[in-house]
């Protein structure tokens, strides 16, 4: 399971911003944004693959939890979807939790898409970004949905730059 590091405590100073009926956090790892999301919102929903992080999280969030493969479980709409997907460029997704693909963005553009037809009118996308991803196809798919994005944050360490975007539609 994924322990918190410095891209989830950046995604969380975003997520306090942010208020609404129904939220929704893709990959929710430890539950430590859940927890943060069900302080602003009446309704939240959390994913992951990793069925062990799901047994972690219940008891300690009473998000509504389903072990699958992005939002592919969930029907409705949110106002609010949060991931800190798994970035790190690598050929072989060996390990989930961060592996993002070849690219490294190849994942988060999976969750984008699986996340688009739930996300309400109105409604926000929340996604930390790394540098060490090559985001050029997450730019083309803004392009192509005619989303609009926005950096809302950014943290530089010593080997990378975490960003958290926002998208609209
Ligand atoms: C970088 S961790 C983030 C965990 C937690 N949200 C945080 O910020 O600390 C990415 C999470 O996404 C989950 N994940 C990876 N692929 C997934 C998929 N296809 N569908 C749902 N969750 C997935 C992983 O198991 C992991 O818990």
């Amino acid at each position: 399971m994924y322990v918190p590091s410095d891209d989830t405590f950046l995604l969380a100073d975003c997520i306090r911003e942010y208020s609404g009926r129904s939220a929704l956090e893709i990959g929710v790892g430890s539950g430590v944004l859940l927890n943060l999301l069900e302080k602003n919102f009446a309704n939240v929903a959390g994913s992951d693959i990793d069925l062990r992080a799901l047994e972690h999280c219940r008891g300690r969030s009473g998000a509504m939890l389903a072990c699958c493969d992005a939002a592919s479980a969930f029907a409705g709409w949110f106002d609010l979807i949060v991931s800190n997907p798994p970035y790190l460029p690598d050929d072989e997704v060996t390990d989930a939790t961060v592996h993002g693909g070849p690219a490294g963005i190849e994942t988060t553009i999976h969750f984008i898409q699986s996340a688009l037809p739930l996300l309400a009118r109105g409604g926000t996308m929340l996604l930390v970004v790394s540098s060490l991803a090559d985001s050029s196809a997450l730019d083309q798919l803004v392009i192509e949905k005619k989303m609009h994005k926005k950096v809302v944050k950014e943290k530089r360490l010593f080997y990378e730059t975490l960003s958290v975007i926002e998208l609209s539609a």
